[in-house]
């Protein structure tokens, strides 16, 4: 009897494999695994076949033996970080899962790598389903139809349904004057999103309910759960009729994300984003705007002076950054970035809402918005996008200025967001002195 050689023995049962029965192509491998010198390529047929075959719980130590063997198939490990519920970047693997699968940008010209079928049995199999909407949404489709016409389908033989994304409802929020109405209207111009004028509706309702949460409505026996579903009732309600007629709806009122712990629970599908800018450049913008509270028409204390601005806006983020939800629901964007990258910045965005490029998102100005007289962002988000309010506090804080934002809690906030270098102890900071431009 004559024996076949291991690299033709594989050889063949790759031809198997390829043919599409992996059952066949696993039968020849245990043998040329134990072999003394085990032909170059079997732990990675061996992987390949698991993974077609389902047996994830194997995976990631065929995996890891095909690279001590040196075989190293990247998009596979993509596909594996992405069982894991992490998709990760390994190497060139499979660009297009990845952006898609994790809501990063896409920067190639790429087709999916890997089988629909396959993927999206064994991410159903492991419960990933996020990823798994992910790879079915609106943003997929733009991207690769037939490709997720076949995802769908297999989700679809496997009895899973996707769940109603009209309530995946996105609040933008921020320090007030950090360029939340120019993201709003960026976004409103998406043919898919409506981003209407602030309602401080969503806001005041989180507000309201935090302060019903408390002893007498316990003992009446208003629990927080009764009362975070009824919040969510009136909300959703509020929001599918505010933004009729649209897959999504975005709401922009400044405090929104004050309450991020709240309407993170009221409404568990909803997405944050928190719009940041160079809390120079907000002093200066508040101390230009100067809002009053129209019953009193005294200066909002904030707006009294420079350090109270200052504290205003260090105080903003750090509240806002300690709720977050974790990346997949929190997302935040440097106003710098918006306004210098408008396309970079509103790719990561619209990657990460999981919603399709539209290039009207560059032309807001041009889309139709409502911009009400009453908001007073309105008249320089009806420009096109500029740069031109990046430097103005260079020329308009003066030294004292600054050295009342740096020495406070503005100061460390700064040097956290990377707008500002630390100053070493005993040094004189250039910038302190408003010199440092
Ligand atoms: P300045 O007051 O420094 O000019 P918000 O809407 O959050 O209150 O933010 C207001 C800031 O957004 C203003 O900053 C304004 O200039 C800036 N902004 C509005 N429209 C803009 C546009 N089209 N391009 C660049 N910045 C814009």
């Amino acid at each position: 009897m004559t024996q076949t050689n291991p690299s033709d023995a594989l050889a063949q049962a790759r031809a198997h494999f390829d043919a599409g029965d992996p059952s066949q192509a696993a039968q020849a491998l245990p043998a040329l695994m134990a072999l003394e010198h085990p032909p170059l390529g079997v732990w990675h047929l061996g992987a390949l076949c698991a993974e077609t075959l389902g047996d994830l719980e194997s995976l990631p130590q065929l995996i890891q033996c095909s690279h001590d063997q040196g075989v190293v198939d990247a998009d596979l490990m993509v596909r594996l970080s992405c069982y894991a519920g992490e998709p990760t970047a390994q190497g060139d693997g499979d660009p297009w899962l990845l952006a898609v699968a994790s809501g990063g940008v896409l920067t190639l010209d790429v087709e999916p790598a890997s089988d629909p079928v396959m993927l999206v049995s064994n991410l159903l199999a492991c419960g990933q389903e996020g990823i798994v909407e992910r790879l079915l949404s609106p943003r997929a489709q733009s991207l690769a139809p037939k490709w997720v016409t076949q995802a769908q389908s297999a989700a679809e033989a496997l009895s899973w349904e996707a769940p109603d994304t009209r309530q995946d409802w996105i609040f933008i929020g921020g320090c007030p004057r950090s360029g939340t109405t120019l993201l709003r209207a960026m976004l409103n111009a998406h043919s898919r999103i409506y981003a209407g004028p602030e309602t401080k509706v969503f806001r005041d309702l989180a507000n309201i309910r935090d302060r019903w949460d408390r002893a007498p409505a316990h003992q009446a026996g208003v629990s927080s759960e009764m009362l975070d579903r009824a919040a969510a009732a009136f909300s959703n309600q509020l929001l599918s009729e505010w933004g009729q007629g649209f897959p999504r709806v975005a709401e922009k009122t400044p405090g929104n994300l004050l309450h991020m712990t709240s309407l993170a629970r009221i409404h568990p599908r909803a997405r944050f984003i928190h719009i940041i800018r160079d809390g120079r450049a907000v002093v200066n913008s508040l101390m230009k705007v100067n809002w009053s509270n129209p019953t009193t028409g005294k200066s909002l204390w904030y707006c009294e002076s420079v350090g109270k601005a200052a504290a205003y806006w260090a105080a903003n983020i750090q509240q806002i950054r300690a709720q977050s939800p974790g990346p997949k629901r929190y997302l935040e964007l440097r106003y710098e970035d918006l306004v210098s990258n408008p396309e970079g910045a509103m790719r990561t965005v619209l990657g990460w809402l999981n919603e399709p490029w539209d290039p009207a998102v560059l032309a807001h100005h041009l889309a139709p918005q409502e911009l009400p007289e009453m908001e007073t962002s309105s008249s320089d988000v009806a420009q096109p996008v500029h740069t031109q309010a990046n430097s103005v506090w260079q020329q308009t804080l003066d030294a004292q200025d600054l050295a009342e934002i740096h020495d406070g809690p503005a100061g460390k906030m700064l040097v956290e967001l990377g707008y500002k270098q630390a100053t070493p102890r005993g040094q004189v900071s250039l910038e302190s002195l408003g010199l440092g431009f």
